[in-house]
């Protein structure tokens, strides 16, 4: 069985950004408290950044953000997965798209500050420790590497032609740009 099956990733944009930047605001403000009001930063107004969402079915549940350093470096942070999507392999499939990506850009190594309770997860995705933790966004998180030379080919199945937020009364149709 493909338990990635009924998975889907893109890069989001027009009217897609605002699923993506809900999710985030989701996990990260409102469920985390990681972050006060806002998760919106100025990386997320850089051209170079990609924003990508995952749907399950039609449902949107998950995120992340990547883009490029400097010398074939990659940074890859915003990962989310609405709590009622967890545990459903979106989250992994995120990590995995966003390798294949920064790698099919010519990327050499990604880079990202994990939380302590998710090192385990990223290592079963083949991503290594460097170095120690450090406080980031307020508590300890783990610095990680991906060897981009080991990413996955760019091959997912893209938008479904309507997407859903759950508690939104409304649904998105097809893109608007
Ligand atoms: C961390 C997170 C992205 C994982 O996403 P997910 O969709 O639930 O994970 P998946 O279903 O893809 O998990 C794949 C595998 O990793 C395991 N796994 C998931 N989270 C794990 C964790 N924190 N530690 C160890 N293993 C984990 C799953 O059990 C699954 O194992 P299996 O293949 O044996 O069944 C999600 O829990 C989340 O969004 N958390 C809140 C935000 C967050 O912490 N973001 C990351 C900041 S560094």
């Amino acid at each position: 069985m493909n338990r990635a099956a009924g998975i889907r990733i893109w890069r989001a944009s027009g009217s897609d950004l605002a699923h993506h930047y809900a999710i985030r605001h989701r996990v990260f403000v409102v469920e985390q408290r990681a972050l006060e009001v806002t998760d919106i930063d100025a990386r997320d107004v850089e051209r170079s950044t990609i924003h990508v969402l995952a749907a399950h079915g039609l449902q949107v549940a998950g995120t992340v953000r990547l883009y490029p350093l400097r010398d074939g470096w990659w940074q890859g942070d915003r990962l989310a997965v609405l709590a009622s999507h967890r545990s459903t392999m979106v989250g992994a499939e995120l990590v995995r798209f966003a390798v294949a990506t920064a790698a099919a850009r010519g990327g050499h190594r990604m880079r990202a500050q994990i939380q302590l309770a998710n090192v385990r997860f990223f290592e079963r995705l083949g991503w290594v420790r460097d170095g120690d933790p450090a406080p980031y966004c307020g508590f300890d998180h783990q610095p990680m590497l991906f060897d981009l030379a080991q990413a996955p080919d760019l091959h997912w199945p893209g938008r479904p032609a309507t997407v859903l937020l759950e508690g939104d009364l409304e649904g998105a149709g097809p893109r608007a740009g």
